[in-house]
């Protein structure tokens, strides 16, 4: 079997990107109502939330029958407490939709860690895996939580953050990198890799080293993005800025719509 090369898709600006992966979303609630997603958190996805949330408004989107994993959460975080994945989840995307709350699944942070792992694992065989898996990339290359390191787990585990994790996710905390939780609870990378299809968005110029190894380097454990190289359907879609590494050829640097 000979894989595809990622499909790179390169939009002018971080907003038509996230409207165009709103639309495909859109169409796929549309023609599979229980489809099953994979959905992130991070700066990235906010534009494609904000889009998913104001298509459910205008047009009415229907997520009764849709199912949610998200990948990660901090360990010690209860759900609801501020700077969760979870709060943040609930603020940009579930409550503005009609998902069900028991299709809602999430890594809780004060669940004891190894059960909560196994459970996860087997909520998502018990779903049917994951129909579409939406990811950003950390400026280390990690996807989900799973961070550059000499090995990489493949199911959902406990991890400890890097520094420039917890710096990227600062923000969450008012700003101080000392609340950020050391530790958190990640889908691993044969988990992630099990989708079906994947959709990592990237934006700005911060990335764009990351980008173009992911693209043009080797697979490597210390740049776990890399790993989408293995994948039979990935999509990179990315803003001009986090493009700017790649040496692409120009019908793919204008976009192409079809490619989703
Ligand atoms: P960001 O984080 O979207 O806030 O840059 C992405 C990630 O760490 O996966």
């Amino acid at each position: 079997m000979t894989l595809p090369d990622i499909r790179v898709t390169v939009f002018p600006d971080a907003q038509t990107a996230a409207r165009v992966v709103a639309e495909r979303i859109g169409q796929l609630l549309h023609d599979k109502p229980d489809v099953v997603l994979g959905l992130a958190t991070g700066r990235t996805p906010i534009h494609l939330y904000d889009e998913l949330a104001r298509m459910t408004a205008s047009r009415g989107l229907d997520w009764s029958k849709v199912t949610t994993f998200n990948l990660d959460e901090f360990v010690g975080l209860h759900p609801e407490e501020p700077g969760s994945y979870r709060r943040f989840m609930e603020e940009h995307l579930f409550r503005h939709t009609n998902l069900r709350p028991e299709r809602i699944n999430f890594l809780v942070g004060t669940a004891d860690p190894d059960e909560e792992c196994d459970r996860y694992e087997r909520a998502i065989l018990q779903a049917g895996g994951i129909d579409v898996q939406i990811l950003g990339i950390g400026t280390n290359g990690h996807i989900g939580f799973n961070e550059p390191s000499p090995g990489l787990e493949a199911r959902t585990h406990r991890i400890t953050l890097q520094p420039e994790t917890r710096r990227g996710n600062a923000a969450l905390f008012g700003g101080q990198v000392d609340r950020v939780p050391t530790e958190a609870l990640s889908v691993g990378m044969a988990t992630i890799l099990q989708a079906r299809k994947l959709i990592l968005l990237a934006n700005g110029e911060t990335k764009a080293r990351c980008i173009a190894e992911v693209v043009h380097g080797p697979l490597t454990t210390m740049l776990p993005a890399s790993f989408l190289q293995l994948h039979h359907d990935a999509d990179l879609i990315l803003d001009a800025a986090a493009a700017s590494g790649l040496s692409l050829t120009r019908e793919k640097a204008e976009g192409k719509r079809e490619h989703l």
